[in-house]
């Protein structure tokens, strides 16, 4: 793109935000010195600033980005992802007309590249966005045209943008629909709200974020924007500032904070389940949760972490296969799958025409070719082999998943230990143990004890009860009707006192309103349900009805 053709395009997309807001100039050779955080080139009512923050968590000797904060030190766009230390200095070259990042040896670490277009002064406004123009007005360069990982509201992103972390990168394309990848080329989530059946390619797709909590695609050929997604806490008010960030452990997450709180609290999360997150326990890494958080194992003893103090970077086998060639046996790892997305190939056995493959012949015939390294049955009633062949393997178990794994290893194969023996670190002793199987006992004891006497005492009362419904229910199936003293006698004045668990009554509440959806395919699978149940996965806000929708959406 050249920049004459640039320039107009941001003359159109920034115009709004120019005519409304007021922006503080930065004038050429203004210079910030990370050494000192205090300073910072701040938006006009103080929303939003320009200036080094420390690395989080501090490293040591520490280390800076130069970066745009949201009042209470949210960052949301920086200069290049790579820390620098304390004598590194940001610049409005004096002459040139450049942003540039200088580390503690001269480098130049980030240049906006913009020298010599005849930027004559920088500015930063109250939606955060910094602008370089000429002339004060034309403008050649705008953070919001180069997002980091974060959209924020009034931001447009559209299909020339990409949000980056690591490996992974978020995208908007040609038709509406948005997708995360891993490494530019696995698509392990997306999604399109616009009907796909319909090939109409969209003119100039935009994704935008509403400070409402609506994240919406628009497009000039759609009367209205279609909403991708609701922040749980949408349309409530309040100064909360929401953006939408992709993290390092490659989730899209849209989050609220309160203005100068520092708290960001997530709001939405792309995919619920972690584990589904392609590449999280890097390659050969298998996760799975321990409580609430994913965690990173490696496939077995015949494998061991690349970097003890960070199981995220993955796993390798401490003999290579190509070292044991007379030795080779398939390790068998039930529960558990391989990350597979479309587009990969599907081995069975006997040539394409053949959609069964039984789980021995998934994993021989892995066994006796070269070029498969582990592959994976699905067990979903499919009998889909899926074959991998050396190259980034991600894995995934749970004790939910049909799914059983096998991956090529060097005899002799040694599992790993059992869960029941790891469960979190915990190392039970024999006395333990056994105080445990006597404490349960008693425990049976004392309850069928109260049980009985409960029963025996409470027995006339719910009879009395019973026997004035009994004959309605069951003649006619209706449902019966108790008024709140009878329920709270019955439930042994629970409902009125302090001992019921708010969040998880909040939970059920919050999940039986996503089952009762008009829409099947927004109720969620009974395994999301208990995910949701659990706590493991975020519950959303669920969708309003129809009608509320037209009135929510601004233009
Ligand atoms: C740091 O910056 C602040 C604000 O610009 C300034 O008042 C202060 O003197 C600076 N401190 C040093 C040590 O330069
Ligand atoms: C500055 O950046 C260069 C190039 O990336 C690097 O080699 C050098 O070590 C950096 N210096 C400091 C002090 O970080
Ligand atoms: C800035 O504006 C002046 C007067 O409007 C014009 O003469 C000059 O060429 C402009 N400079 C650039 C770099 O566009
Ligand atoms: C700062 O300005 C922005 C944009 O005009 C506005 O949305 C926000 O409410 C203002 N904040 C304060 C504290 O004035
Ligand atoms: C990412 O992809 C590139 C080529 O597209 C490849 O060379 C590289 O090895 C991949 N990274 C990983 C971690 O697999
Ligand atoms: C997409 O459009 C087709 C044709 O208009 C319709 O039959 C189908 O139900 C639509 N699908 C969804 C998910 O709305
Ligand atoms: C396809 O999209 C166009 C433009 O948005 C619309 O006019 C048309 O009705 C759509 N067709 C179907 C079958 O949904
Ligand atoms: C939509 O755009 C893609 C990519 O530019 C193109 O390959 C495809 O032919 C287009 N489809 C239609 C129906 O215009």
């Amino acid at each position: 793109m050249t920049p004459k053709i640039q320039t107009i395009l941001l003359s159109i997309i920034l115009l709004p935000t120019i005519s409304l807001a007021m922006v503080t100039i930065i004038s050429p050779g203004s210079t910030l010195y990370a050494s000192n955080t205090s300073q910072a080139w701040s938006s006009p009512n103080g929303t939003f600033s320009l200036g080094f923050i420390p690395i989080n968590p501090p490293t040591s000797p520490p280390t800076f980005l130069a970066a745009i904060i949201y009042s209470g030190g949210i960052p949301i766009w920086s200069a290049g992802t790579i820390p620098v230390d304390s004598a590194a200095y940001l610049q409005l070259h004096p002459t040139e007309g450049n942003l540039r990042l200088v580390n503690g040896s001269g480098h130049t670490v980030w240049d906006s590249a913009t020298a010599n277009l005849g930027v004559s002064s920088a500015s930063l406004d109250d939606y955060g966005n910094l602008v370089l123009t000429r002339n004060g007005t034309f403008p050649i360069w705008a953070s919001f045209e180069h997002p980091t990982d974060t959209v924020v509201p009034w931001q447009k992103f559209s299909t020339r943008h990409v949000l980056r972390n690591g490996l992974y990168s978020f995208r908007l394309l040609s038709n509406g629909n948005v997708n995360l990848k891993w490494n530019d080329s696995t698509a392990y989530w997306s999604r399109g709200t616009l009907n796909s059946s319909n090939k109409t390619n969209l003119t100039s797709p935009t994704l935008g974020l509403q400070s409402t909590g609506i994240l919406s695609v628009s497009d000039p050929t759609l009367t209205r924007g279609d909403i991708m997604a609701y922040s749980n806490d949408y349309n409530q008010p309040g100064e909360i500032f929401r953006f939408l960030r992709l993290d390092s452990d490659g989730n899209l997450r849209m989050y609220g904070s309160d203005r100068g709180s520092g708290i960001q609290t997530v709001r939405w999360v792309a995919v619920e389940d972690q584990c589904r997150v392609f590449g999280y326990c890097g390659n050969m890494g298998i996760c799975s949760y321990s409580g609430k958080n994913p965690i990173c194992r490696c496939p077995s003893q015949n494998f061991e972490l690349v970097d003890p103090e960070d199981s995220r970077k993955g796993c390798k086998r401490k003999v290579e296969t190509k070292d044991c060639a007379g030795s080779l046996t398939m390790l068998t790892i039930e529960h558990t799958l391989f990350l597979t997305f479309p587009p990969q190939s599907i081995f069975n056995v006997e040539g394409s025409q053949i959609y069964f493959v039984g789980i021995s012949s998934c994993r021989m015939s892995c066994l006796i070719s070269p070029t498969c390294d582990a592959s994976t049955i699905l067990s979903d009633g499919e009998g889909m082999c899926y074959y991998k062949t050396p190259g980034f393997i991600s894995g995934y178990t749970n004790p939910a998943l049909p799914s059983t794994s096998y991956v090529k290893v060097c005899s002799p194969a040694v599992p790993n230990a059992s869960p029941s023996m790891r469960s979190d670190g915990l190392r039970m002793h024999a006395w333990a143990l056994a105080m445990v199987v006597v404490g349960t006992i008693l425990g049976l004891i004392a309850l069928e004890g109260s049980l009985w006497w409960w029963c025996c005492r409470s027995g006339r009362k719910i009879g009395g009860l019973s026997a004035k419904y009994a004959l309605i229910e069951y003649a006619s199936g209706a449902p019966v009707e108790f008024s709140y003293r009878e329920l709270r006698r019955l439930t042994k004045e629970r409902l009125g006192g302090q001992e019921v668990d708010v969040e998880q009554v909040m939970r059920a509440i919050q999940v039986s309103f996503w089952c009762i959806q008009e829409q099947p395919s927004q109720r969620p699978r009974m395994g999301k349900v208990v995910h949701m149940l659990e706590g493991i996965t975020e519950i959303h806000r669920p969708p309003p009805p129809k009608a509320l929708n037209a009135l929510l959406l601004q233009p």
